[in-house]
């Protein structure tokens, strides 16, 4: 199965992905953590990615989707969890093409704008695993540093404005999405309002 999360930034789409991962054994696939990996490593990709991220815009199509491509191709086997991904319509047509006979569902955890903004105001990751903390929910490491040592620190998207233009392109160019998969019959719908706990059980009622 393909596992689709789709939702606004700060809608907890990485939180549960840790989550369903393990429940469901799935390979997590984050567009934007595999970005920030290629940002980190300075590659071209890394810097092309850079532009877009920092003015909360989204990369093209085509690159996202040779990625997802190249992906797919070295994961044939395995159950894959999107994370991040389809962000477009022209995205998810092009993964329509790559599925190959493979099963899809699309599920979108929904929270308003303002819980956005608190969150991702709030939200503090790891710069080198990736891993998010959020001091508000308690949610931080016992020492200075992540538990794998490396430095803790603000997405520089996670600034204000860029908060606003995500959530503008959001509205403009994902949220079309969720429609999509819905004229499909492959959407499923939960609340990402409640404690990270809470969505992962409605997540759990609606996918069983
Ligand atoms: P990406 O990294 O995908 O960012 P995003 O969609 O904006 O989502 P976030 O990672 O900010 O939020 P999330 O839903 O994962 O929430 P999280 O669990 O961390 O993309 C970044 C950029 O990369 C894009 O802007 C674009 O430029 C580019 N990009 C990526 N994919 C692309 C694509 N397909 N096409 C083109 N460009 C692409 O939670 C957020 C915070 O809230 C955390 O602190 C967390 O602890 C907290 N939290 C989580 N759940 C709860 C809860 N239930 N209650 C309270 N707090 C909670
Ligand atoms: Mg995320």
């Amino acid at each position: 199965m393909i596992l689709i999360l789709l939702g606004a930034p700060g809608a907890g789409k990485g939180t549960q992905a840790e989550n369903l991962v393990k429940q469901f054994n799935l390979q997590h696939l984050s567009t934007g953590d595999l970005l920030r990996s290629a940002v980190a490593d300075g590659t071209e990709l890394g810097k092309t990615a850079r532009e877009y991220m920092d003015a909360g815009k989204l990369l093209p199509d085509d690159i996202i989707l040779g990625i997802i491509k190249d992906y797919m191709q070295q994961n044939r086997d395995s159950g894959l969890l999107f994370d991040g991904f389809p962000r477009t319509v022209a995205q998810a047509e092009g993964l329509s093409e790559l599925l190959e006979g493979r099963d899809v569902q699309a599920l979108s955890i929904k929270v308003d704008d303002n819980a956005v903004i608190k969150r991702l105001s709030a939200r503090r990751s790891c710069r080198n695993c990736g891993k998010v903390y959020n001091p508000v929910l308690g949610i931080m490491p016992a020492g200075a540093n992540c538990e794998c040592g490396g430095e803790i620190y603000q997405r520089d998207d996670d600034r204000a404005e860029t908060i606003a233009k995500r959530l503008e392109v959001y509205h403009e160019l994902t949220e079309p999405v969720i429609d999509f998969y819905r004229a499909m019959g492959k959407l499923l719908e939960a609340d990402g309002s409640g404690t990270p706990v809470e969505v992962f059980e409605g997540i759990r009622e609606v996918l069983v």
